[in-house]
């Protein structure tokens, strides 16, 4: 009934509708229309009551919330099942483990305000303050091989790198495998974890983290230097609904390709939009550290890096890139 209102007010957005024509249109009583208009104000939606004019739909708030996100989403799956969405939670990767356990659909998504204990990629901690980003997993149920899991990651990486581009014309781009950069500094993380028997996913989690509106001042001291967020490098805030919406619609749309025509297409997007290949690194936290020019990555998704001596490859693992003098 209150996704009826809101799509009924939002139809009108610019004028009033009678408590009245809402009651008739709807089959329920006007009290019972004031009652969810209560709920909706709650919820943080702005709604202007005029004595005889009646409703009117000034703002809707600045959260994530399933309803929102299911107007105007352009997907058939992501985002189209369930959506899983708090306040706060402890980690979205947590919980969608728990819901893929459970038995939810393909395309299920979970959505946090806040996370009080967001993990990043080796064993990090992932800064998620409220409203300021989104806190995101997706549970996906690919018909892949599980050795072919990594290069899930690489397409959310393409997927994310080319909504951010279209949404915010902010330039970022991808570092190996997974992480977005803008002008050095890290915009999004990704974290992809696996649940798979020998030869087959049952489910994979791809949890992203997106600093959308947060303030230089606002990231704590150890990471100023490391990361960024959206509305600093575009200079202005972000609609972060729009961009939600956008990731999910561009997620599906590679994830589709992938599944139809494998993946070589989305390897050269990616090969597109890195700003690793070409430049000097050098690897990290492996057995061996050594130093190179990333060349390329092959068709599993391993970087390539040509040494002094011969071509190292890099499976799994961390880079940094040398700052060019
Ligand atoms: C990294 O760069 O190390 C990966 C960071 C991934 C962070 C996201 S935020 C949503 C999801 N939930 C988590 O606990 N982590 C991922």
């Amino acid at each position: 009934m209150r996704k009826s209102i809101l799509n009924m007010l939002r139809n009108n957005a610019n004028e009033y509708l009678s408590g009245e024509e809402i009651s008739r249109q709807l089959s329920v009583s006007r009290t019972a229309i004031w009652k969810h208009m209560q709920t909706l104000k709650q919820a943080g939606y702005e709604i202007e009551a005029h004595p005889r004019q009646g409703y009117r739909l000034r703002s809707v708030p600045d959260r994530l919330l399933p309803d929102e996100i299911r107007d105007q989403l352009k997907t058939t799956m992501l985002g189209q099942h369930e959506i899983y969405y708090f306040d706060d939670i402890d980690s979205t990767n947590n919980e969608a483990k728990k819901q893929a356990n459970l038995g939810c659909h393909e395309g299920a998504i979970v959505l946090s305000e806040a996370q009080n204990r967001g993990r990043g990629r080796i064993a990090r901690s992932w800064f998620s303050p409220s409203g300021k980003g989104i806190w995101l997993s997706i549970i996906l149920k690919p018909p892949f091989l599980p050795s072919d899991a990594p290069k899930c990651t690489l397409l959310a990486a393409v997927a994310v790198t080319k909504a951010i581009r279209t949404i915010t014309k902010v330039q970022c781009g991808i570092k190996w495998p997974n992480d977005i950069l803008y002008k050095g500094k890290k915009i999004v993380g990704i974290l992809t974890e696996m649940n798979a028997e020998m030869d087959a996913i049952n489910y994979i989690v791809i949890g992203m983290g997106i600093n959308v509106n947060i303030d230089k001042d606002e990231f704590p001291e150890e990471l100023r230097e490391i990361a960024t967020s959206l509305s600093q490098a575009s200079g202005q805030p972000i609609a972060r609904l729009t961009l939600l919406q956008a990731i999910l619609a561009e997620l599906e749309t590679e994830y589709n390709k992938v599944i139809q025509h494998g993946f070589s297409q989305m390897l050269d997007e990616w090969r597109q939009l890195s700003v690793t290949l070409g430049q000097t690194i050098d690897a990290l936290g492996g057995s061996r550290q050594f130093s190179g020019v990333a060349i390329d990555i092959d068709q599993d998704g391993t970087l390539l890096v040509q040494t002094e001596e011969k071509i190292e490859r890099i499976i799994a693992g961390d880079i940094s890139i040398r700052p060019k003098v």
